[in-house]
């Protein structure tokens, strides 16, 4: 096993993960003010699932002798449209889905189970991810923009929607 090739990939996952915690947590305080309430949550819950993400790489930089780069892969979107802000956030999840399956075959080719397991774990996360943005994203598609606005007088569940269980 060639330990710096892992911590590469480790550490490339810990820049995605930072840029992404930056950005939800854009999206989460500007949907707060803008009165969407429960989408701005979801964009939190997510924020601090992507910092349990790099808790979970930092370990595995540590274990391998590394380092961890807390470098941010690239700048925070500055979108405040709604429906824009869940597209940017499914593209990004996307990406994460398709470069951390890369990662865990490249980690397959270089012997090194432990961190293929934790990138094929990363992977089931950012898919789950997606699913709830995506769910989001279809709810305004079918009811409107009106539909994040009545989700905050309380009752709504942002990670369903008003028809799912
Ligand atoms: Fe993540
Ligand atoms: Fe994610």
């Amino acid at each position: 096993m060639d330990k710096a090739k892992s911590i590469h990939l480790l550490n490339s996952a810990v820049a995605d993960e930072l840029q992404a915690v930056h950005q939800y947590m854009y999206f989460h305080f500007h949907l707060e003010d803008q009165g969407f309430a429960p989408l701005a949550q979801l964009f939190q819950r997510i924020a601090i699932q992507e910092m349990g993400h790099i808790a979970l790489l930092a370990d595995r930089i540590l274990f391998l002798k590394g380092d961890v780069e807390m470098v941010a892969a690239g700048p925070v979107e500055k979108i405040l449209e709604p429906e824009a802000t869940l597209l940017k956030v499914m593209a990004m999840e996307e990406d994460g889905v398709k470069t951390y399956n890369q990662a865990a075959l490249a980690c397959a080719a270089n012997a090194d189970a432990a961190t293929k397991q934790l990138f094929e774990r990363l992977v089931g996360d950012e898919e789950g991810h997606f699913n709830q943005f995506e769910k989001q994203h279809d709810n305004i598609q079918r009811f409107g923009l009106n539909y994040l606005a009545l989700q905050s007088f309380g009752s709504g569940t942002p990670e369903g929607g008003p028809a799912a269980a």
